[in-house]
């Protein structure tokens, strides 16, 4: 067996290529203590696409399948990054091999397929984890951190969207995105994360109402080849039927005050929109995902006339910037990939078994992709019953 950490990522699409660098990065970020890790081989159906990403990061090989990657013994870590209906027979097969599995989210397309992976899971001696990859944004951690040390205190009031614009053009290419049951489209691509955040703020989720699931471009053009990601592929004259949400909304009680959440792919103009507004004892916090290393936060101090937002940029003194960017300098900026080589660095940690003396938090277990999709799962079936409240 060679030495270190054998790497695969299988998917060479938009988002495996963000974890096919990530891992190439990941042992680069703060302190050398983690074992070599060797980027072995990424998997695609697509030779083409696996092929140009494997050169592109430096992996030693392409496969064409996950069986491939399942059966390789110089192989210990794998990420799946395919379309969320393909999540359960890759991750269960590898799970079966010993690989360990990051898996991106949500954790399936079906709430049942994600509750037998987590039994899967945890009937394996290997690790499984989700990639909620805003569970270390530097912004999202810091006004956790102001609500659980007091500072701003308990939530009241959560008001967040994820707006997204890749399905707004009805002659975007058909692709998985609008395969499945209603709740697997925008729900489910990035309302996953946005209810992940909300939760990872406000605590656990009681109950949800007012689920609303639309789709308003009712078909799409079939594309004449391979789409990638949200790309604008050639399309053929013939049409297919787009068969979940363009959009999606609801409110929602949480353990700590309560919440509205409205997701779209259909919102010109927001490429990648993720905002929201927390409202606590204390004051305020607002964040938007295009400066992620930054908040606004508003105290309840001082007379009204003289009170209001203030910016706050995050420096290297966060705990999970220290030491870990290679110029670890005041705004020296941290966007949404270095959030996947942070995602990898845990990952890989954990799997290592090297104390993160930089307390990045682990990736989120398989029960809480579970959990995650069961709010997603309540949403559709308020939706179904013209918004009706649905505990959890
Ligand atoms: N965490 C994030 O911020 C984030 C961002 C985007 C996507 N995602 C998630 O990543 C996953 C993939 O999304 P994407 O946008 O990269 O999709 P994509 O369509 O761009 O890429 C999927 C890739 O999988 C390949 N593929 C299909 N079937 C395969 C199989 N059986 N074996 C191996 N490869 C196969 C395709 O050829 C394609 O290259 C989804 O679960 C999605 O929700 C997460």
């Amino acid at each position: 067996m060679p030495e270190g950490i054998g790497v695969a990522v299988i998917g060479a699409g938009m988002a495996g290529k963000a974890h096919a660098s990530a891992y190439r990065t990941a042992p680069t970020l703060f302190k050398p203590t983690l074992p070599p890790v060797r980027l072995v081989s990424i998997g695609d159906i697509n030779p083409e696409f696996g092929s140009a990403a494997a050169r592109r990061f430096g992996y030693e090989r392409t496969d064409s399948s996950w069986q491939a990657i399942a059966e390789a013994d110089d192989i210990d870590v794998v990420s799946v990054v395919i379309a969320n209906s393909l999540h359960r027979e890759a991750v269960d097969g590898l799970l079966a091999a010993g690989k360990h599995v990051l898996c991106e989210k949500p954790l399936s397309d079906n709430l049942d397929d994600s509750r037998a992976m987590a039994a899967t899971a945890a009937a394996s001696s290997a690790i499984a984890r989700v990639g909620f990859t805003f569970r270390r944004t530097p912004g999202i951690a810091y006004i956790r951190e102001l609500i659980q040390s007091g500072v701003l205190g308990k939530v009241l009031h959560f008001s967040g969207r994820y707006w997204t614009d890749y399905a707004s053009d009805p002659q975007a290419p058909m692709s998985w995105r609008y395969q499945g049951a209603a709740g697997s489209g925008a729900l489910s691509d990035v309302g996953s994360h946005l209810s992940y955040i909300a939760e990872f703020l406000s605590g656990s989720t009681v109950s949800v109402q007012g689920g609303q699931l639309s789709t308003t471009i009712g078909s799409r053009p079939k594309p004449l080849g391979a789409v990638m990601g949200h790309d604008h592929a050639e399309v053929s004259d013939e049409y297919a039927d787009v068969e979940n949400d363009d959009y999606a909304a609801f409110s929602a009680e949480f353990e700590h005050g309560v919440g509205a959440l409205e997701v779209s792919r259909v919102a010109a103009g927001h490429a990648n929109s993720l905002n929201f507004e927390v409202f606590c004892e204390n004051g305020a916090a607002r964040f938007d995902q295009r400066r992620p290393a930054e908040i606004e936060l508003f105290l309840n101090e001082g007379p009204s006339s003289r009170n209001g937002y203030r910016q706050v940029v995050l420096g290297p003194e966060h705990p999970y910037l220290s030491g870990g960017l290679a110029m670890d300098a005041p705004s020296t900026g941290f966007g949404q990939n270095e959030a996947f080589a942070y995602q990898a660095r845990s990952f890989l940690d954990e799997v290592a078994g090297v104390d993160a003396a930089e307390a990045l938090p682990v990736c989120a277990s398989f029960d809480e992709g579970v959990h995650n999709m069961e709010m997603l799962a309540a949403v559709a079936e308020s939706a179904r019953a013209d918004g009706k409240k649905v505990s959890l």
